[in-house]
């Protein structure tokens, strides 16, 4: 079967794409899944770059979705010809986070769905939503559920709030179409006007280009009659979370998840204190949280934005059209 390997200090060049083993049949709770999908995430790109380091010949990519082909012993919540879709952390299964590395993730600690066909306990994974294509279900496992959890698990989102999201990424995105489904205000940002009437088309309620107005915190107050934003899902880190805690309201939630503008700043603890806001860092979530994820996919019928899809055999320059940042939506491999 095909599959990707990346080779130390890694570097989209250094991606090999070849032949690997097959991975045979399915032992005891275990299913075979022939896998037709996978969906690029910034944590993917750290580990094919080389910027995240990781073992030499690592399959990588996090997200997978494909169809079950064969069933081990023990395993009654699949049956053969099941669509499902790879969780981010395999033993996370339910409860409150006790996980807070990437050692046990696919695609980073161990090897991941750049691949065919994989052999893995059942329980990493869970069914697809029904009507998806695989390319649609790829995008749940990292993208999906950490926008799901930042706004209906921990910010406990209810219609009538207002959240704000940052740029047009998979997370961002995902968030404004969950946070519209569940009857809340949006307030989007983008770089890109282009980017920004994309956003109008989803249902942003309000929005603004940052490059423009580098102050964009005043400004999200001043959409909020002065108030601030319940939620803010702040993927941008130490560049952006001042404008952040400028936007969000007394006793808001900031959802702590990304690091676009690097891995530690000045953080205004005062004005932090004085909002008495909620800073919550989070990574993804449980296999719990994925299943109720889903079923809320399929009672609003939301369908992923999808950007373009490249092959497998063209995964480097799948991430090369990630590193340029002209994409809206997720980035896939189709295979
Ligand atoms: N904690 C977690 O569980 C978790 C899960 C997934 C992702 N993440 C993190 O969240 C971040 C976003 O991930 P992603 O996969 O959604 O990335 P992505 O799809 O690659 O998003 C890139 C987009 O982010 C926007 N952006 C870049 N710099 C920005 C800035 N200074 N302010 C506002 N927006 C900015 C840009 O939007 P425009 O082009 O519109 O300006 C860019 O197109 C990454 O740091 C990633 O590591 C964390």
């Amino acid at each position: 079967m095909k599959g990707v390997t990346v080779r130390r200090p890694g570097g989209l060049d250094r991606l090999e794409v070849g032949e690997q083993p097959e991975p045979g049949e399915p032992g005891p709770g275990e299913i075979r899944v022939r896998i037709h999908a996978s969906s690029l995430n910034f944590h993917d790109y750290g580990v094919v770059s080389g910027k995240m380091p990781t073992e030499d010949g690592r399959i990588p990519m996090s997200d997978g979705a494909g169809v079950i082909e064969a069933i081990g012993d023990g395993v009654e919540e699949f049956a053969v010809g099941d669509a499902v879709v790879s969780t981010f952390f395999p033993y996370w299964l339910d409860g409150p986070a006790r996980v807070g590395d990437f050692k046990t993730t696919p695609g980073d600690g161990v090897d991941g769905y750049a691949r065919e066909q994989v052999v893995r306990p059942a329980t990493w994974f869970t069914h697809a939503p029904k009507g998806y294509s695989h390319a649609e279900a790829a995008t749940l496992t990292t993208a999906g559920l950490t926008a799901w959890r930042a706004l209906v698990i921990d910010a406990g989102l209810k219609a009538g709030d207002t959240v704000l999201t940052l740029g047009t990424g998979g997370v961002s995105i995902f968030a404004l179409q969950f946070a519209k489904a569940m009857g809340a205000r949006v307030i989007a940002t983008s770089s890109s006007d282009e980017k920004i009437e994309r956003l109008q088309q989803l249902g942003a309620d309000h929005t603004l280009n940052y490059k423009a107005e580098p102050e964009w915190g005043k400004r999200v107050k001043a959409l909020t009659e002065g108030y601030g934003v319940d939620h803010v899902i702040e993927v941008g880190g130490p560049g952006t979370l001042p404008q952040s805690i400028e936007a969000v309201r007394i006793g808001g939630h900031i959802a702590l998840i990304g690091v676009l503008t690097g891995r530690g700043g000045e953080v205004p603890t005062a004005k932090l204190m004085a909002k008495q806001a909620r800073l919550q860092g989070l990574i993804v979530g449980s296999r719990i949280h994925q299943q109720e994820m889903i079923r809320g996919i399929e009672a609003s019928g939301m369908r992923p934005i999808l950007d373009r899809s490249f092959s497998l055999d063209e995964i480097a320059d799948a991430f090369r059209h990630e590193e340029a940042g002209r994409h809206f939506g997720k980035i896939c491999l189709e295979f």
